[in-house]
């Protein structure tokens, strides 16, 4: 039922976003809502993996501006420059960036005293267009690998047929 939220935190990964994947489709069939998509994700990702801050900083400026956009956790920062912090990194590359110790990457963003580690995934349009990154804090050092890369990617597919 779409209203229950999964803890898929006892699965080995792979299982863990497949099954997030599949309530993810149950949840969003029919929608092409980009902002409710949004919402959901952060929801679904937050009490299903349990990390500290999981939401979206949206493009509002192409190629300068982040701003946040749905998301669970503490409060956080409004607005991110491309280039800066692990959000605006990889927005700037377009590249999925794995924080293993945050204390130990050049100009990260404090949000949450307690973040130890960090992943931040670009979520693209069907035209390869840039709308915005998945960006989820851990209060565990190197909470996040190449299977939270692969999961993370594959749902934000999702925006690419919207
Ligand atoms: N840590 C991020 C900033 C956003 S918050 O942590 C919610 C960064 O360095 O881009």
């Amino acid at each position: 039922m779409a209203g229950t939220l999964l803890d898929v935190r006892h699965l080995p990964k792979p299982q863990a976003y497949a099954a997030l994947e599949v309530q993810a489709g149950a949840v969003l069939d029919g929608v092409v809502d980009r902002v409710a998509a949004m919402a959901t994700f952060s929801a679904l990702l937050h009490h299903g993996l349990g990390h500290l801050w999981t939401g979206f900083y949206r493009v509002v400026e192409p190629n300068r501006t982040l701003r946040v956009g749905p998301y669970q956790g503490a409060l956080g920062c409004l607005e991110i420059a491309y280039g800066k912090g692990v959000c605006g990194t990889a927005a700037a590359s377009g590249q999925s960036v794995v924080v293993p110790d945050v204390e130990q990457f050049p100009g990260h963003i404090s949000c949450d005293a307690r973040s130890r580690s960090e992943i931040v995934v670009p979520v693209f349009n069907g035209h390869h267009a840039l709308l915005a990154v998945l960006d989820i804090d851990s209060a565990k050092p190197a909470a996040f690998d190449a299977e939270d890369v692969r999961g993370l990617e594959r749902l934000m597919e999702w925006f690419q047929r919207a």
